[in-house]
């Protein structure tokens, strides 16, 4: 089962990652979790480009081009093989993110986004997609008081607003894959919801 979780700055996706493998580890499965842009030699060089502050000047297209770059080697390297050995694969970020940020974000051409993405990943989605929801500005604040600033995170609260309207579409698109979760809720009960949520896809799965 491949499983992703979204969601804009400060939603705590990270730590809720590592929290649900342990959880599905305990519980007897091979569990993977991944980190996008990234998760392969080439593609954390390639992460390196992304978030490096330097890198002021990067086109917009270079920088779709880029994350698919990445995406394509971590599909084929490590995606495509975990999940044909039968394990759950959990990525911290995918495809959406690209939509999310790049798409509705920068406000630039929805369709050749998905034709990228399209030949990036050879089609593959994930089967569940988790949209960790937070209000901006609270994810902001939250995201203030943690580490230091890479490249992306310069721009502004428009910009935010947007990329969580812009999943908020997706998910109401396609509601058959993804679940949204309120992410403003204290981490513990956010674990909650996230754990009955993917532990009845599993059961569905296996039966
Ligand atoms: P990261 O430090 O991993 O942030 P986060 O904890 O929010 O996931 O940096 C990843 C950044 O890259 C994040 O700002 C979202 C952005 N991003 C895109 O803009 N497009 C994409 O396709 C992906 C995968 C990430």
């Amino acid at each position: 089962m491949f499983i992703s979780l979204e969601g804009s700055e400060g939603c705590g996706k990270t730590s809720q990652v590592g929290r649900l493998a342990e959880y599905l580890r305990r519980r007897g499965y091979d569990v993977l979790t991944i980190r996008e842009p990234g998760g392969t030699a080439i593609g954390e060089q390639i992460r390196n480009i992304l978030l490096n502050p330097e890198n002021v000047d990067m086109d917009q297209r270079t920088e779709i081009l880029l994350f698919q770059a990445s995406r394509a080697q971590l599909v084929e390297q490590v995606i495509r093989p975990y999940l044909a050995n039968g394990g759950v694969v959990i990525c911290d970020r995918y495809a959406d993110s690209t939509l999310a940020y790049q798409g509705f974000g920068y406000q630039r051409e929805l369709e050749a986004i998905k034709a990228l993405i399209q030949f990036a990943t050879g089609g593959l989605k994930p089967d569940l997609t988790l949209l960790l929801d937070v209000d901006v500005e609270v994810g902001l604040a939250r995201r203030a008081r943690g580490g230091q600033k890479n490249r992306l995170d310069v721009l502004d609260v428009s910009f935010y607003q947007r990329v969580r309207q812009g999943y908020l579409q997706m998910a109401q698109a396609e509601p058959e894959r993804w679940v949204v979760i309120d992410a403003g809720k204290p981490a513990n009960d956010v674990q909650q919801e996230i754990r009955r949520v993917v532990s009845a896809r599993l059961s569905a799965a296996a039966g």
